[in-house]
């Protein structure tokens, strides 16, 4: 099971769409999860998307660890293939996202608060679920992925735009003056 390579942002790879998985491919797909799921784990990512290893189909892999989880508790590695989003409500919520495909940066990005996720598992189930928080996020940055989008293309105040180290510096010295 290799790690894979990341690709980068500004590769055009990243602003394609990822094709459908047909049913009979199914199987196939199992050692690209496997694949994706080692890769997530050396990067020490939460989210992957198979086109940000240069594979134009509809799958991810995310895990939600518990610390950073709000309702749900800690999600275990998950493999969606084919996910569909709804968007369940038009209230949005803002919050810093990274990218494996633009390291050291991080932005505000405005996201649905709820959405219900339609996807099939490697082993063929279908699912149907409605998910909140953080997940909500993690899923919606996902599967903007597979439709070529970045998180910078949600974004709507790029002052919340740069380097993390950049970033936590400024927050900090900002604390330190209202205190
Ligand atoms: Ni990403």
């Amino acid at each position: 099971m290799p790690v894979l390579k990341i690709i980068q942002a500004g590769n055009p790879i990243l602003r394609r769409k990822a094709v459908p998985i047909q049913e009979n491919d199914f199987s196939e797909m199992v050692s690209l999860a496997d694949d994706l799921r080692e890769t997530l784990i050396a990067a020490q990512g939460v989210g992957i998307a198979a086109t940000q290893v240069g594979r134009e189909v509809q799958m991810l892999v995310y895990r939600i660890p518990a610390s950073r989880s709000e309702d749900d508790g800690e999600i275990p590695m998950t493999v969606l293939l084919n996910p569909q989003l709804t968007p369940l409500t038009q209230e949005m919520t803002v919050a810093f996202e990274g990218c494996l495909s633009m390291p050291g940066l991080t932005g505000a990005v405005p996201r649905f608060k709820k959405i219900g996720l339609r996807a099939t598992l490697l082993s063929g189930k279908v699912i149907e679920q409605e998910i909140g928080g953080f997940h909500a996020r993690v899923l919606q940055h996902e599967l903007d992925h597979l439709e070529g989008k970045l998180y910078v293309d949600r974004m709507t105040d790029f002052t919340s735009f740069g380097f993390s180290t950049e970033l936590l510096e400024a927050a900090r010295n900002t604390q330190k003056k209202n205190d």
